[in-house]
């Protein structure tokens, strides 16, 4: 949920966690601090994102510290409570929480603490720990193996100068490796302007982190094997580029991203091959439920391919929001059911503890992951696919849906040929896949149209988003972003449900997006929705492959590709449509209020 960035080498400190640290912001960004260790320890925070923090009153000589971008948890959004929190000897930041930190405080002395976070009591636990055994690292892990709960840690002492202890239990750590000098952050998006050789921490394991040297260890202090891993992404991938913002980027992104994704896995002779999954022939004979778990757009991307992969595979598939999943009993035969764990960050703590939970129960479990080297992607049982859709660094996920959706349909196309199905199947979705990247280039045409439309909606405080079929999810994508990036109300529905009680919210104010499909009985059955919001005094902007019918107020033709795909067409508009409406509301396109881009903590 928050942001962690440390430096330690021979250059000054400052600037380059600085640079992390706006990097990370997009991971939360409530509060902001750095804290460097040169001559002395030197400490700034503020409330608000980096641009309030004036690093001109640190040293330019120390070369080594830690910084952290805050989504708090335990405490409000105060400079009391922003990270880098020290107490005694220790100086840390942290991510994640720390269930127990009420019963540590019985170890220290709680009147001394500032600030009314966790994180600032495991700092006094260490120090606790720190004054008997005089030893960082072994302070450490006493500290560690007496907290509960998740963290990513980083943490520094003037009594024990040129190292930077780290650790992490949930909470995501990737230490870059240079030359002379380390990099210790959330996420790869700081340390892809250093280097591109990176070791991914696990869980339960410490870093001791020196410049010229980084030894690691479990909580028992055994020495551990460093594993190196190289990324792929370049630093480039982390600026706007000639857009206005990352959500601009990213949604023009999707035709590159699809391509991408199917890169090697879809070919124009019609066959899909996969060489993530690790599925036996047995695996796929047995199988009889198909579960999908994740959160948010993830969730919505799941219930997308609900509609397709039922058809395509015959199986029952059902969605689950990863956090009902973990505390639900399900009845799920762990013999024939395969659960795949969607996510762009690999690191939402949810869908990270609903893979535990399916693991424990002998499920099998495949991951559909954005970012190599996430938790998710490196604990699933049983493989996965890997998007390839580049950096996604807009909270709103936008490219991350469109290769989502299309990563589930490549496996319905892969599944079916070896379930021993008639190939034209897995023809039509990679004939329609294959199709979809420049479809969706001329969709994004759209775009000048669309931002005159915005204008004419923005009195609308009250939306629905309306679709049946696999269109309803698309509704459901729809009203997320809207309401996550413009703070509008916005709810979906299949539009079937409306006489069932949402009409009644509907009047003069009121605007529905009314998703009409290709199908002609299903168009039908839509346009009486259209008519019965239209004898409310509803407005209704209507979203079709044929032209506007008279009853509608505004419309968007989009084109037709094929009923596995044509929900991601319907879907960039309605994209363009929450950023042309967020632009000409003056908002914080690619950090709205609140959220935070990977939620870490649950
Ligand atoms: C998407 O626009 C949201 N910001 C959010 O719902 C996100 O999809 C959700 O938190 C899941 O994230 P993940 O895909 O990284 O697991
Ligand atoms: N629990 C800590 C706090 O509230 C860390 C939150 C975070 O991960 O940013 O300060």
């Amino acid at each position: 949920m928050c942001g962690i960035m440390g430096y330690i080498g021979g250059k000054p400190a400052k600037y380059i966690i600085y640079n992390g640290l706006q990097r990370l912001e997009y991971r939360g960004y409530d509060s902001v601090g750095i804290a460097t260790l040169g001559k002395q320890l030197q400490t700034i925070k503020t409330v608000g994102d980096t641009s309030k923090l004036n690093i001109d009153l640190i040293d330019p000589k120390a070369t080594m510290g830690i910084g952290h971008t805050r989504w708090a948890t335990h405490g409000k959004p105060t400079e009391a409570n922003a990270h880098p929190h020290s107490f005694g000897a220790i100086t840390l930041v942290h991510n994640g929480i720390i269930e127990n930190y009420e019963e540590l405080k019985t170890m220290i002395d709680s009147k001394k603490l500032k600030s009314q976070t966790d994180s600032e009591v495991l700092a006094a636990v260490i120090d606790y720990y720190f004054k008997k055994e005089a030893d960082l690292v072994k302070a450490t892990k006493y500290a560690l193996q007496d907290a509960k709960g998740t963290f990513g840690l980083a943490i520094i002492s003037k009594d024990a100068p040129g190292q930077i202890v780290v650790a992490r239990r949930g909470s995501p750590i990737v230490i870059g490796v240079g030359n002379q000098q380390y990099f210790i952050a959330s996420d790869q998006t700081a340390i892809l302007d250093h280097t591109n050789k990176v070791i991914y921490l696990e869980d339960d394991q410490i870093a001791v982190v020196k410049a010229d040297s980084l030894e690691l260890y479990d909580l028992k202090l055994l020495a551990q094997k460093v594993a190196f891993e190289t990324l792929d992404e370049s630093p480039e991938s982390l600026t706007k580029g000639v857009y206005r913002n990352f959500l601009e980027k990213e949604i023009h992104e999707q035709p590159t991203a699809l391509a991408n994704t199917m890169r090697g896995r879809v070919s124009s002779d019609g066959s899909i091959t996969l060489g993530g999954p690790n599925l036996s022939q047995a695996d796929i004979a047995k199988l009889k439920q198909i579960l999908i778990i994740g959160c948010g757009t993830a969730y919505n991307a799941g219930y997308y391919a609900k509609y397709e992969l039922e058809k395509i595979l015959g199986l029952p598939v059902s969605v689950e929001y990863a956090s009902e999943f973990r505390y639900r009993f399900g009845a799920y035969d762990p013999e024939t059911t395969l659960a795949i764990f969607m996510s762009q960050s690999g690191e939402t703590a949810d869908t990270i503890a609903s893979l535990n939970e399916a693991k424990r129960r002998g499920i099998k479990t495949m991951g559909i992951v954005n970012v190599v080297g996430s938790t998710i992607a490196r604990e699933v049982a049983n493989g996965g696919i890997f998007l390839h859709a580049g950096v996604e660094s807009s909270v709103a996920s936008t490219k991350a849906y469109s290769c989502m959706v299309s990563a589930l349909l490549m496996f319905g196309g892969f599944i079916t040929y070896r379930q021993g199905k008639d190939a034209a199947i897995t023809q039509k979705i990679a004939k329609e896949l294959l199709e979809l990247p420049d479809e969706i280039a001329l969709t994004l045409e759209l775009q000048d149209s669309i931002k005159k439309l915005a204008q004419k909606l923005l009195g609308y405080h009250d939306w629905f988003f309306l679709g049946r079929g696999s269109l309803y999810p698309v509704a459901m994508e729809g009203a997320l972003k809207l309401s996550e990036v413009s703070y509008l109300h916005a709810q979906a529905f299949p539009s079937g449900e409306m006489k069932h009680g949402p009409i009644a919210l509907v009047n003069s104010q009121h605007m529905s997006v009314l998703l009409l499909p290709e199908d002609n009985l299903l168009y039908n059955k839509t346009l009486s929705t259209l008519e019965e919001i239209k004898a409310r005094g509803g407005k209704v902007l209507t979203v079709s492959t044929r032209p506007k019918e008279p009853a509608s107020d505004f419309h968007l033709t989009v084109a037709h590709v094929g009923d596995h795909v044509d929900g991601l067409i319907y879907n960039v508009c309605l994209q363009l449509l929450t950023l042309a409406i967020s632009e000409k509301k003056g908002l914080n396109i690619d950090r709205p209020r609140n959220l935070a881009k990977s939620v870490t903590v649950e």
